[in-house]
């Protein structure tokens, strides 16, 4: 059997062998919508936005919230669904910030990242009247405040800073140390010159600091260890500058489990370490505690989707491997060619078959670091069989390409037993359209 494969609840097996999601036959979905093909469960996602909202509301400061980091996926109808839990949202780009208008996300609750907006962007969304500009640099914070003076209004900000920890994950992931592109880093005085800088400028109001030390982070500690480095700078704000922050934000949110091996976190237990650990330090700081935002994107996506794929060849190289090749790839799902990420697999439609089958996973673009995976173990997969990907909902989509004028997958919201297509296939039309 190869029923641990099945990493989450709403993963079965049906009587037929075939992988159910959500309680639907996979091979159904897969024929009637084609592959590849993204299937995201409506109540995942929603589950996990209300473990983090009880998590937050059960154990820090008053006006506290998650944002949705919508980089992790990001189209139309997911602003909605977490919207209607109580979330904010996070977007780090215009395009980001569009879509979540057009689904008519409040613009109050959006939070604007990004280490180089260009003026345009500012300006499109200080005439959107974003909720809050999370400001990176000196030289963004001079043009956000010149900019906001010419549309008329004093905008909220935070200020990006770097409080220099290392959360010992994935270097290309890993964007709280100094040395980064990100914010203004304590060490250096960066983050106390521009925090003077924004409290001389007429024309923006500065709520607070921003702080994202890294991603796929399993423990409370490195969150932590930030957060008292943060509150020790916003005390020394105070005294030096008599500057109270009222927000700090403390980014993005906890890790999910790709493999059978990776930890369960146990999220309202992490945010209640966090919450006494912020107690304390603001204690020690007679501070009074801000309110905390947190940006989730991973958590509340990643594991809330599947992507479904039709094999195709199947070479098996004597005293080498085995390659199974697939009608997707990198092209929807990079990770594993640029971090070797791992991901859970299985033959879904004879997925209660023993997984005695160890392949390379195989994209089809013309590039042999085209991978979704290396020694995956699998029920023997033949051409026509589909295989399904688990916990593909963060950063596969939203980090799609068309490489090899490959037509980007659709996406299918599953929810109360219903499929829905929320996002269409690429078609194309759709790949030409820019081409005069
Ligand atoms: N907030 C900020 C400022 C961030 O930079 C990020 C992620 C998040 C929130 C959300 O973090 P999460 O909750 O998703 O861990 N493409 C990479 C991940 C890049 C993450 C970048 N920043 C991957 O596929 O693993």
């Amino acid at each position: 059997m190869a029923t641990s494969a099945l990493l989450y609840p709403n993963l079965t097996l049906g009587e037929d062998g075939h992988l159910l999601f959500d309680g639907l036959d996979t091979v159904a979905l897969a024929e009637k919508y084609g592959t590849p093909l993204i299937l995201l469960s409506e109540d995942r996602v929603r589950a996990h936005c209300r473990t983090y909202r009880e998590a937050i509301e059960a154990a820090l400061p008053r006006g506290s919230r998650a944002l949705y980091a919508s980089k992790a996926l990001s189209f139309r109808q997911i602003y909605p669904i977490v919207e209607s839990e109580g979330l904010g949202a996070d977007v780090v780009s215009p395009g980001e910030l569009a879509t979540a208008l057009s689904a008519g996300f409040p613009a109050e609750r959006i939070f604007f990242h990004g280490n180089n907006k260009t003026d345009a962007d500012l300006r499109f969304a200080l005439e959107r009247h974003v909720g809050t500009i999370v400001v990176d640099n000196q030289e963004e914070l001079a043009r956000v405040d010149e900019l906001a003076g010419e549309v008329g209004l004093c905008q909220d900000i935070l200020l990006r800073i770097t409080p220099g920890i290392d959360p010992h994950t994935h270097a290309k992931i890993n964007t709280g140390r100094i040395d980064s592109k990100f914010g203004s880093a304590i060490e250096t005085g960066a983050a106390e010159a521009i925090t003077a800088a924004a409290l001389a400028a007429p024309h923006v109001d500065l709520r607070g600091f921003h702080c994202h030390i890294g991603s796929q982070i399993f423990d409370a500690t490195p969150f932590l260890d930030a957060a008292e480095i943060m509150i020790s700078f916003i005390a020394r704000v105070r005294s030096e500058h008599g500057f109270t922050a009222d927000t700090l934000n403390l980014g993005g949110g906890f890790g999910v489990r790709y493999v059978a091996e990776d930890p369960e976190v146990d999220i309202a237990a992490h945010v209640r370490v966090l919450g006494e650990g912020i107690a304390r330090a603001c204690e020690a700081a007679r501070l009074e505690c801000p309110r905390i935002l947190l940006e989730p994107g991973r958590s509340l996506v990643a594991d809330a989707a599947i992507t479904l794929y039709t094999v195709g060849s199947v070479k098996e190289i004597p005293g080498f491997r085995n390659y199974v090749s697939i009608d997707g790839g990198m092209t929807d799902n990079p990770r594993y060619t640029l971090y070797q990420s791992k991901y859970t697999m299985l033959t879904a439609n004879r997925a209660a078959d023993p997984a005695d089958f160890t392949a390379t996973i195989g994209g089809r673009c013309c590039e042999s670091g085209d991978l979704l995976g290396e020694g995956v173990a699998i029920a023997r997969p033949a051409r026509g069989d589909l295989l399904a990907v688990l916990t593909t909902g963060a950063y596969t989509y939203s980090m799609a390409s068309n490489y090899n004028r490959v037509c980007r997958p659709p996406i299918v919201i599953v929810h109360d037993g219903e499929d829905r297509l929320a996002v269409r296939r690429e078609t194309f039309d759709d790949l030409m359209a820019c081409d005069l």
